[in-house]
């Protein structure tokens, strides 16, 4: 798996990130098992929680375009005029990608191209809440 073109991708999808209230800027790149990248930014409202995150926007993207099977996600987050940083998923981001991420499925946290942590999805989300509960 290419992590630098991911984390590339991640860093491109913030510089359309709409936020002009928090003025954090985020950008995410989703990798389906065949090899397609479905980008997102973050895109906030005047009434904040309507606010949709880049990671999500990146998932809604992908399997509103029929795509369910994913191996990695790369993030990028950051202050708009502020320090590169190590941007994890928020809570409402990790429990939706557990709706299609297996635990060895990828998160890569993007500070810049050339440095990003990887992690698997079970390392951020474990004990997750998931389907099977429902069973
Ligand atoms: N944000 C994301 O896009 N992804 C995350 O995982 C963390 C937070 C966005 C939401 C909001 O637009 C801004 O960052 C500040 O919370």
């Amino acid at each position: 798996m290419n992590y630098k073109k991911l984390a590339a991708a991640a860093l491109e999808a913030k510089k359309l990130s709409y936020s002009p209230y928090s003025n954090f800027c985020v950008g995410a790149a989703l990798l389906t098992k065949g090899g397609k990248i479905f980008t997102g930014c973050n895109i906030e409202s005047a009434a904040y929680s309507p606010t949709n995150c880049a990671e999500r926007t990146a998932l809604f993207k992908a399997v509103s375009e029929g795509e369910r099977e994913f191996t990695a996600i790369a993030v990028a987050g950051a202050p708009k005029n502020g320090e590169p940083q190590y941007c994890y998923p928020c809570g409402v981001c990790r429990q939706m990608l557990g709706e299609f991420f297996d635990a060895d499925c990828e998160v890569i946290v993007v500070k810049t191209e050339d440095d990003f942590k990887v992690h698997s999805f079970g390392e951020i989300l474990p004990y997750g809440f998931g389907a099977s509960n429902l069973m």
